[in-house]
């Protein structure tokens, strides 16, 4: 039942009214600040910028935050997928974005955190925050291009 209501996007709620995708993509965004706003708190503190010092204190005080903006990029971004799925399957920019994303979470959640939380050389910080702020950036701007990929 549900499925084919998902995947008939002329049956879809969300495209059956003038407000439903808007709040989405508001959501989205909204919830990507948290995000990768949190995320890139703790890699300034990497890379040795700001006066907040210790990036494994600022990863205890953020990491909630970070998951709850995951949670709600993991929900609404495949509830917008679904208003027209076959559109954005066909998107190369999605397409790339989903790639980002899934190397994003893994690195942020593996090698990012073991770095963070062992208080490396500051060497290593500096290239750790470096290339979880250079993710995070691809998966943003892949995002913000799929609206200008033509499908
Ligand atoms: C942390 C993870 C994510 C970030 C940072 C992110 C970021 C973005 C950004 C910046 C936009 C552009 C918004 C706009 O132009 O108005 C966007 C749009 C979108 N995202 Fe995400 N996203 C994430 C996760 C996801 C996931 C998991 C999916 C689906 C499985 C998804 C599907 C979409 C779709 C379908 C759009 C709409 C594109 C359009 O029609 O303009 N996103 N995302």
């Amino acid at each position: 039942m549900f499925l084919e209501l998902v995947y008939d996007p002329t049956t879809n709620p969300l495209n059956n009214n003038e407000w439903s995708f808007p709040l989405l993509e508001i959501l989205h965004i909204g919830a990507f600040t948290l995000s990768i706003g949190t995320i890139a708190i703790v890699d300034f503190g990497l890379l040795g910028w700001g006066k907040r010092g210790d990036p494994a204190r600022l990863l205890k005080e953020t990491s909630l935050l970070t998951l709850i903006g995951l949670a709600i990029m993991l929900i609404t971004g495949p509830l917008i997928m679904s208003s027209d799925p076959d559109m954005y399957l066909r998107n190369s920019s999605f397409k790339f974005k989903m790639v980002a994303l899934l190397i994003a979470i893994v690195y942020n959640y593996t090698i990012h955190r073991k770095v963070v939380l062992s208080g490396a050389s500051p060497g290593i910080n500096k290239a750790v925050g470096t290339l979880s702020l250079l993710l995070w950036v691809t998966v943003v701007f892949s995002g913000l291009f799929i609206a200008f990929v033509a499908v």
